[in-house]
């Protein structure tokens, strides 16, 4: 680690957490009631709201007025501007929670320098919870340091799978059969990004996703990297342009989950 992060970078990631900040507190306020989902399905159980498209243009005019050389993507709109550095965002992530007034839901930002993420910031107001992270300088949670959990014994462990309707049912089925064999707690929370800051911060030993794409894990990748975690190749292996695979762990269980799911962690 050098001794100062890049002060372009470490500009960008504050200001970052301020956008996100302000786009956190606009979807509090148009949260949904508790109660049946308030929104429409853009596919078989994949909730939009109008909370998504709202939040994603509020970041978006944000980020182009700090950072116009900056390129930007985002899950509803896709790749709007081009850049060297290039924002990711999923605006609500966990929307089939947002959409029922639940509170496991947050709005990601991430950013990436070519292919590499280096920074990210994840906030999750209805918990009272931020993430932030930058490549070489820490992973946080409301300005604490994080890191992997140092659990070793799978019968002691908690992992979680994230489901979607992407991924057939016999194939999710398969892999939570394998995760449950090794005697672990399984979860499955509906919110990828946050699923994958929990592996960060030790509240998880490991998640894994067969189909997610970018924008929900862009800003987890870099808290990952910095709290000691282990990591899939899910860039490599086709991350970067569509869904793909991820397996995050603690680097004790890691090994053993990527054997059980025959989901290769290099
Ligand atoms: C979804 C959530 C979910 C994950 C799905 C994602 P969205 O994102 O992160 O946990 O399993 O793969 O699509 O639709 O809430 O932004």
């Amino acid at each position: 680690m050098s001794a100062l992060p890049s002060p372009a970078l470490a500009y960008r990631l504050e200001a970052a957490r301020a956008v996100v900040h302000d786009a956190a507190r606009m979807a509090m306020a148009m949260r949904p009631p508790p109660g049946g989902p308030q929104g429409e399905l853009k596919s078989a159980q994949d909730w939009l709201t109008e909370t998504d498209g709202a939040v994603e243009a509020f970041i978006a005019q944000r980020m182009q007025a700090l950072f116009p050389e900056d390129g930007f993507q985002g899950e509803e709109g896709g790749v709007s501007r081009t850049g060297s550095l290039r924002w990711v965002v999923d605006p609500i992530d966990g929307t089939s929670n947002y959409a029922r007034g639940r509170c496991r839901w947050c709005v990601s930002l991430g950013l990436m320098d070519g292919d590499e993420p280096v920074a990210g910031v994840i906030d999750a107001p209805a918990l009272g919870e931020v993430y932030t992270a930058l490549r070489g300088y820490g992973a946080f949670l409301n300005g604490k340091p994080i890191k992997a959990s140092p659990i070793k014994d799978p019968a002691r462990s908690m992992i979680e799978m994230g489901w979607s309707g992407r991924v057939p049912k016999s194939v999710f089925m398969d892999k939570m059969d394998a995760i449950m064999e090794l005697g672990t707690m399984p979860r499955s929370g509906g919110c990828g990004a946050l699923a994958l800051a929990d592996v960060a911060s030790g509240r998880l030993d490991g998640y894994i996703e067969i189909v997610i794409n970018l924008w929900d894990v862009a800003a987890a990748l870099p808290l990952l990297a910095e709290a000691g975690a282990v990591v899939s190749p899910f860039l490599q292996n086709g991350g970067l342009t569509g869904g793909a695979t991820i397996l995050a762990a603690n680097p004790h269980i890691g090994p053993v989950l990527a054997k059980a799911v025959s989901i290769p962690l290099e």
